[in-house]
């Protein structure tokens, strides 16, 4: 099921997107002169760090290419390890693995984020960078991963493919790392179909994220063959096609957002209300969550699982590719001794916590995050208090 943008399309994507049909150009490069170049890609990239209150932004084919690109700026290649949650978007850890560098799996807390006191035992000589995961929109302990991060000399990219819009004490979220990466897949707040962003104020980090995602070219390159290759890239540009899609989407961002925040706070209300003994919400590192989706943690494994079913869902833990257990490519992955890396039951603390929570849909309707169940973007007041006596009634009986 697609994300709130994709509810939402209407006429400042058709406005982009006419403009680059009427004319036919669709590369990201050309020349500023030509009336044909209608820079939506560029001005994408302007607009986001604009509003990210950085440096620089890069536009990319989609969230996991900018994690790559992050990954390859910051400088992990082969034999540097990287610390990644054990629950994430199975695309976290690949695309460390795509380039060469060794996840290296921590638990979670009850934010559903990265525990940052399982990160100090997890740093080796070979660690180079650590990735916290804004997982459902939820920011990361940020505070803590910095410390932990300063006093090891770390990099850290903030993988914010699932939290557009969020903030983190104040500022815009992605933007207290050294870099981020975000998602415009179609579940995402907002979407380009496929796409994807890095941002960071860090000039040297961009222009080698810009080069790897274009065969090792200088940024901004409008259409002329300038300089030096300064390190190999590879092809992951955005057209432009997709950059005015992507524009029209972040015109309507913040009404997404405070779409969403208006459904999301009378569901939960409604749940609050109930006191259900046994359950609680997973905690919310800042007030400036954009979450698409609200998890409830059970006391016991037994009811959480029961409730689920009663509601034609799944716990998080039995839901699919985000969690480490069921990515068997990943499991699949062995040492330079070919014994396997990772194996099931590795984070007792993740595996608690999952089997305990259920995911309940406000924006996103996604069985593959356990939430099979819940509300949209689009829910009236009438659905979201059905739903929300719904969930009561199977949480009161479990
Ligand atoms: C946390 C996280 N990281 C990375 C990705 C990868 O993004 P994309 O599908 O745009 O490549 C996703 C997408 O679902 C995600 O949720």
């Amino acid at each position: 099921m697609p994300g709130p943008g994709a509810f939402l399309v209407g006429e400042e994507e058709r406005r982009h997107v006419a403009e680059v049909m009427e004319t036919g150009y669709l590369s990201r490069y050309g020349k500023e002169d030509n009336p044909k170049f209608k820079h939506k890609v560029v001005t994408l990239e302007q607009r986001f760090a604009e509003r990210s209150g950085v440096r620089h932004a890069l536009a990319v084919n989609g969230g996991t290419g900018a994690i790559m690109a992050s990954l390859v700026a910051l400088g992990v290649g082969p034999g540097v390890e990287v610390l990644v949650p054990g629950y994430t978007f199975v695309a976290s850890i690949s695309a460390v693995l795509a380039v060469g560098g060794i996840p290296v799996l921590a638990e979670i807390d009850e934010s559903m984020t990265m525990d940052p006191g399982d990160l100090d035992g997890k740093i080796t000589g070979r660690t180079g960078v650590i990735m916290p995961v804004h997982m459902l929109g939820n920011p990361s302990a940020m505070d803590a991963i910095m410390a932990v991060a300063r006093r090891h000399k770390l990099l850290v990219l903030e993988d914010s493919c699932q939290a557009m819009g969020a903030s983190y004490k104040g500022k815009p979220i992605g933007t207290v790392g050294n870099i981020a990466a975000f998602s415009l897949n179609f579940q995402k707040t907002i979407t380009s179909g496929d796409g994807g962003l890095v941002i960071t104020d860090d000039t040297a980090l961009y222009e080698r994220a810009f080069a790897f995602h274009d065969q090792g070219h200088k940024p901004l390159r409008m259409g002329l063959e300038i300089g030096k290759r300064s390190i190999l890239g590879i092809n992951l540009r955005m057209n432009e096609l997709s950059g005015a899609f992507a524009l029209g989407q972040l015109e309507k961002l913040d009404r997404i957002l405070s779409m969403l925040k208006d459904r999301k706070a009378r569901f939960k209300n409604a749940l609050l209300e109930a006191r259900i003994p046994g359950m609680k919400f997973r905690t919310l590192n800042d007030p400036g969550e954009c979450a698409t989706l609200l998890v409830v943690i059970f006391d016991d494994a037994g009811a959480a699982s029961r409730v689920a079913k009663e509601l034609g869902s799944k716990t998080v833990a039995e839901s699919g590719w985000h969690v480490y257990n069921h990515m068997e490519q990943i499991l699949a992955v062995t040492d330079e001794k070919g014994k396997p890396r990772y194996r099931k039951g590795m984070l007792p603390r993740t595996d608690d916590i999952l089997a305990r929570s259920i995911a309940l849909s406000v924006g996103v309707v996604d069985p593959g995050l356990g939430a099979g169940f819940g509300i949209n973007v689009l829910s009236g007041d009438a659905e979201i208090d059905a739903a929300a006596e719904r969930f009561i009634r199977a949480a009161r009986s479990a």
